[in-house]
């Protein structure tokens, strides 16, 4: 079961016989409204009976528990205190059952939706509330990445997708990277304080004031008449979508002395949309705000997917269209549906059902560790799939060395003061021996939430230590990361050259160590020995600043004494010269 658990609306879907279906609630409708309705613990409603309650008994009626996933926040409801996660589970309960009904059938398994800007706190979280409610959550994927997968976008070629997601209560965007069937968050923006309820707040304004204009009376301190208003104006505005005018009428919406009084008003689609321009305006300046910190142009993205029930208002679509153009404009899902039948096709692949698709989250940067001259080792690649595990070995760089440091970095340059450090920790009673002996083995373990458990553990001793960090793009805006891939490769060849350095240094070292001991031994001429310590002692001097040239003429030079005094060494050998 696919679960698009959103702060105003849930949707279902389930995948069945190579096909979708949309899961119907009791009222026979795919949408369910985020509302949780406590009378006692043992009558709680959800949905659109919850939200009826509105009316007469708001104070129990709990809703957009989205926003306070993860948080402290606790609901009072007749003496009794709720977490968010209660609410939530509340809802997914109603979900499942709903869905058992409408399929006949059991249902244990489920794949929820979040945003992508949600943290490890707020996705565990709302795994918590699925396990409440009777579900195993085999995964938290991101909503665009949702909206990605039921686009079947991974059967075609790679492409850069910009997903708009403007529901009732926030305004997200992202941009998805496809490559290979593999999707990548690279940036997300948005605003979630914003949503389809502001442009319900409008007509009630405009409505509120015409009222008073009238008749003189100000209806908004009447609780019954407001909730009225609110529910003709989203009325009206879902019926200007499609149509040129709303008529809105509220007969009896409260009365005076002389009787009764109703409430008529026109609303046209331009009247509206005056209302909400400078809301659209506010959107689309966050997508081109976040395409352009991306470093991209609207043109480089391929396709827009439109999510959420806000973005049928025509001119929303129009501004997209005028970005974007006609043709990247995605209409073949319901925006309603699209997430929750991305999570849908999501279980199939995790199930097996599917198979023809590679959905994975992957790690978007490397991981790894720095080793000597601050030279950054990964350990998981980047665009790895997780979750996943990889081990590398490493070892001391100094004779009787009892403890490594060992620091985690994130990011794609070979210079470590070039990416992120995520962590740092000290593997303590490593084996006593020569440099180069003990073999100290670094595991990174990344699992499907992007947290990183980091251990090292020294093979003889068995000492070891472990740490966790949080790798998702949080910590690192989320931007960031088409940058630093971008930079990485225009400093490929710099950071190749840094890297070569580092093993010319640690080459010349050697070589230089070799000569040292042997040079004293053999009956040299002053003249060759002088030239030998010379040598040495310009390359001591200049070891770390010199360039990768002159690093490898020294190291040519090492090398061609080296040989020299292998060769005499031989000859020595020969004529028993040598004690
Ligand atoms: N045809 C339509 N025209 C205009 N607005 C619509 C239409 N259909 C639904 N809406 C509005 O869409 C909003 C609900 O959108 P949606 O169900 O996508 O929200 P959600 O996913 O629960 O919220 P969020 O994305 O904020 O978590 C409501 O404000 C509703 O009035
Ligand atoms: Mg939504």
């Amino acid at each position: 079961m696919g679960i698009d658990l959103g702060t105003t609306n849930c949707c279902c879907a389930i995948y069945e016989y190579q096909e979708i279906t949309m899961i119907k609630n009791e009222e026979g409708e795919t949408l369910t409204p985020s509302f949780v309705y406590i009378k006692s613990i043992d009558n709680i409603l959800v949905g659109t009976a919850a939200k009826n309650q509105l009316i007469i008994d708001s104070k129990n009626v709990v809703s957009s528990v989205k926003r306070f996933m993860g948080t402290e926040k606790i609901y009072n409801i007749d003496g009794k205190n709720y977490t968010p996660i209660d609410i939530a589970s509340f809802i997914l309960k109603s979900l499942k059952n709903d869905a058992q009904r409408y399929i006949k059938q059991d249902i244990k398994k489920a794949v929820i939706t979040v945003p992508a800007y949600f943290n490890e706190v707020q996705r565990k979280a709302t795994v918590k509330a699925g396990e409440m409610a009777g579900l195993d959550v085999i995964r938290i994927i991101n909503e665009p990445t949702a909206s990605c997968l039921a686009y079947e976008l991974t059967k075609t070629e790679n492409n850069l997708v910009l997903v708009y997601d403007f529901g009732g209560g926030t305004f997200d965007v992202s941009i998805v990277d496809i490559t290979d069937g593999m999707f990548n968050v690279i940036a997300a923006s948005g605003d979630n304080m914003l949503g389809g309820l502001d442009f319900d707040n409008k007509i009630v304004n405009r409505l509120l004031k015409v009222f008073s204009q009238q008749h003189g009376i100000d209806l908004s301190e009447d609780n019954f008449a407001m909730s009225k208003l609110y529910d003709a104006a989203e009325k009206a505005k879902i019926l200007l979508s499609t149509e040129k005018v709303a008529k809105i009428s509220i007969p009896f919406i409260c009365a005076n002395e002389k009787g009764p009084i109703h409430l008529e008003y026109t609303l046209e689609r331009s009247e509206f949309e005056q209302m909400i321009e400078k809301y659209v305006d506010y959107t689309m300046d966050i997508v081109k705000k976040v395409i352009s910190d991306s470093n991209l142009n609207p043109s480089d993205i391929d396709i827009v997917i439109p999510v959420g029930g806000s973005t049928k208002i025509p001119l929303i679509q129009l501004r997209l269209k005028n970005l974007f153009t006609e043709e990247k404009l995605s209409k073949t899902v319901d925006p309603d549906r699209v997430v929750a039948m991305g999570a849908a096709i999501q279980g199939a692949i995790l199930s097996g059902d599917i198979d023809n698709v590679i959905l994975v989250d992957i790690t978007p940067l490397s991981l790894g560790v720095e080793v000597t001259g601050g030279l950054f080792i990964p350990v998981i690649d980047r665009n790895s799939k997780i979750p996943c595990e990889n081990s590398k070995l490493f070892t001391t760089i100094a004779d009787d060395q009892k403890v490594v440091e060992i620091n985690i970095y994130q990011g794609e340059r070979k210079l470590c003061s070039e990416n992120y450090k995520l962590g740092t920790f000290s593997l303590h009673n490593i084996r006593q021996a020569k440099a180069g002996e003990p073999r100290i083995k670094v595991t990174f373990a990344l699992d499907v939430n992007g947290i990183l458990t980091v251990s090292a553990i020294d093979e003889d001793t068995k000492a070891n230590q472990t740490i966790t960090v949080n790798t998702s793009p949080n910590s690192l805006k989320l931007s960031d990361i088409h940058n630093i891939i971008k930079n990485a490769r225009e400093f490929e060849r710099e950071d190749l050259e840094f890297e070569e350095k580092i093993r010319l240094r640690s080459d010349i070292k050697h070589v230089k160590n070799r000569i040292i001991e042997k040079v004293n031994r053999l009956k040299y001429s002053l003249e060759i020995q002088n030239e030998i310590i010379e040598l040495l002692k310009e390359i001591e001097e200049n070891i770390n600043i010199a360039t990768y040239e002159q690093l490898k003429n020294y190291y040519d030079a090492l090398l061609f004494y080296q040989d020299e005094i292998d060769y005499t060494e031989k000859e020595y050998l020969m004529k028993g010269l040598l004690g």
